[in-house]
């Protein structure tokens, strides 16, 4: 009897550890880590890459409209889901708080095991201030709007103002306390974003009489103090703003960034840093959720910063919203140009980490942005418009999930590798190991797809007094299919290769083996994290060795190959 009362307290001792272990509040809050050069977004203690889309931005402003849509996202393969949240809707009145429409989403989501981002439409969405609550809006006097040349107010609550600001941080504020209550067990939401596509549009700087009162007096000591100490590791752009009115360390905004719209734009840009700076910290001090902001780049037709929304986190104004913003973890930008490779390379410039929260449903940019530019987040816009159970995207992200372990432990360690082949265009070679795989559209596949070239890239825009590092490409019409490939060595000889529409020519580096050939290939996927082969392929689906030198294909469906090679003399 004693014996099994004992075991019996020893089995509820258990039992309890058991459940402790698993009570869902014991799961670690979503952060970010550094991993070598990589920082990666941590969910439930593990690595996670977001595979993710942004849905419409009012799509989640009652529950009723997006519940249809939880289930296709899922059986596309998005892993996350990123969802406005107006602040004119969860405080309709001052103090006032109604969460019911994310409380459903956030229920809704988590039954069809997706992850969310909340993007917070607070005081800005795309420049202008659209979505702060009514009796915001109809206080303009209360709640002060940005001013241009000619003293007419513009629809952009003031960066200036302290009961802007106050008002913002205090409904934010109220938002990730309630995210903390309901949230915490099941850590459904994972980032947020701050705002979105922030800056002034319309003119070069806000000239409103506080703007215009902060314009004539110091820049910040805190600005300067950053610059200088961080002198090294500036932006080639910031140095040249800097440089170019003689690297005062203490004067008006005029007197350090010269007169014109450098100095206004640097001016806006540490302002809407400072404003959000604090929106963040009240938000942080509730609920600890990484946090970033978006860009709305600069485009081929823009003159001037107003043109495009100035002082937002375009890369060449990093370096304030990082003096400015430090509670603000990463500074994402946009992509619809088609330049995408080389914006999102001058997003991960300093070590900031590659999240694309907005871009095209492209397959392809989603390949290289994982595989080659060590991207943790990349989130097509509008995505419930792009994702069908058998759209080429969902086809490209089922593949994408099964390897997501792969990449996620292979970025940056040199052993991952991605192309992207454009139709009409030569081989791209990639280096791994002793072995080369040179890929290529069309060889052996007939004819390559049918591409009318759109207009080429335009010389960068002459943005008066802003330097530009990035010519800036032009937008065209949406791509045909191209070519794309994810490579990941495992072993001196072990390779996963996946992607789509590509044949793939092997050769070895090696001067006493100079022969690459294929020693074993399977297709196949991963089912919950295993391996299953579909077909061992040799013969008639794979190219021969010898002069015709061993050849891999990607179908025009997206899938993986798992390939071992040797060399020969
Ligand atoms: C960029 C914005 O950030 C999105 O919210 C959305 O308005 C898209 N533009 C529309 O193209």
């Amino acid at each position: 009897m004693e014996h099994r009362i004992r075991l019996n307290c020893a089995m509820l001792l258990a039992f309890a550890a058991t459940a402790i272990a698993q009570t869902p509040a014991s799961r670690p809050i979503p952060h970010l880590e550094k991993r070598g050069a990589v920082t990666q977004l941590i969910v439930d203690g593990k690595p996670w890459l977001s595979l993710a889309g942004e849905l419409l931005n009012n799509a989640a402003s009652t529950v009723e409209n997006v519940r249809p849509v939880w289930p296709t996202l899922e059986k596309a393969h998005l892993n996350t889901a990123l969802i406005g949240v107006g602040w004119g809707w969860t405080e309709p009145e001052e103090g006032k708080y109604d969460f019911s429409a994310l409380d459903g989403a956030l229920r809704d989501a988590r039954n069809s095991n997706l992850r969310v981002v909340l993007l917070w439409f607070g005081s800005w969405k795309n420049g202008t201030s659209s979505y702060p609550p009514v009796w915001v809006k109809r206080n303009w006097e209360k709640y002060p709007i940005a001013r241009d040349k000619d003293g007419k107010g513009r629809e952009i609550l003031s960066t200036l103002s302290a009961a802007n600001r106050e008002a913002d941080a205090r409904a934010y504020a109220a938002l990730m306390r309630h995210v903390r209550e309901v949230d915490s067990a099941t850590r459904t939401v994972v980032m947020i974003q701050m705002e979105n596509e922030v800056g002034l549009l319309g003119d070069t700087r806000d000239r409103c009489k506080q703007a215009n009162e902060a314009f004539a007096g110091p820049v910040p000591k805190e600005l300067m103090d950053y610059l200088e100490k961080n002198k090294s590791t500036l932006l080639p752009e910031t140095q040249k703003l800097w440089d170019s009115a003689g690297g005062k360390t203490s004067g008006s905004w005029e007197e350090v960034f010269g007169k014109g719209p450098g100095a206004d734009e640097a001016f806006m840009a540490w302002h809407y840093a400072r404003y959000m700076n604090r929106v963040t910290e009240a938000g942080k001090k509730e609920y600890p959720l990484p946090v970033y902001v978006n860009a709305w780049l600069v485009q081929p037709e823009d003159k001037q910063p107003g043109d495009y929304p100035s002082g937002g986190p375009q890369a060449h104004n990093h370096d304030f919203w990082r003096a400015g913003a430090p509670q603000i973890d990463i500074l994402a930008p946009d992509i619809y140009l088609m330049n995408f490779a080389e914006i999102a390379t001058l997003y991960a410039r300093n070590g900031n980490p590659l999240f694309i929260p907005e871009t095209r449903g492209d397959a392809a940019n989603a390949f290289y942005a994982f595989g080659q530019l060590n991207a943790q987040m990349f989130s097509p816009f509008g995505i419930e418009r792009q994702v069908g159970e058998d759209s080429p995207l969902a086809r490209a992200y089922d593949v994408l999930a099964q390897l997501s372990p792969l990449i996620l432990a292979h970025q940056d360690d040199g052993t991952m590798k991605a192309v992207i082949v454009e139709p009409g265009t030569g081989s791209q070679k990639v280096r791994l190991g002793n072995y080369v795989f040179d890929f290529a559209m069309g060889r052996g596949w007939g004819a390559p797809p049918q591409f009318a070239p759109g207009p080429t890239a335009l010389p960068a825009p002459s943005v008066a007094g802003v330097p530009q590092i990035a010519p800036v490409a032009v937008r065209r019409p949406p791509l045909p299919d191209r070519g794309y490939a994810i490579v990941i060595q495992t072993g001196p000889e072990d390779f996963w290769v996946a992607g789509a529409n590509l044949n793939i020519k092997l050769a070895s580096t090696l001067a006493a083996a100079p022969m690459a050939s294929l020693a074993a290939v399977e297709e196949g996927k991963f089912e919950n994290g295993a391996w299953v082969v579909g077909r061992h392929l040799a013969g008639d689906d794979t190219g021969m060795g010898g002069d015709d030198r061993a050849s891999l294909r990607l179908r025009a469906e997206p899938g993986i190959l798992r390939v071992s090679l040797y060399s020969y003399r």
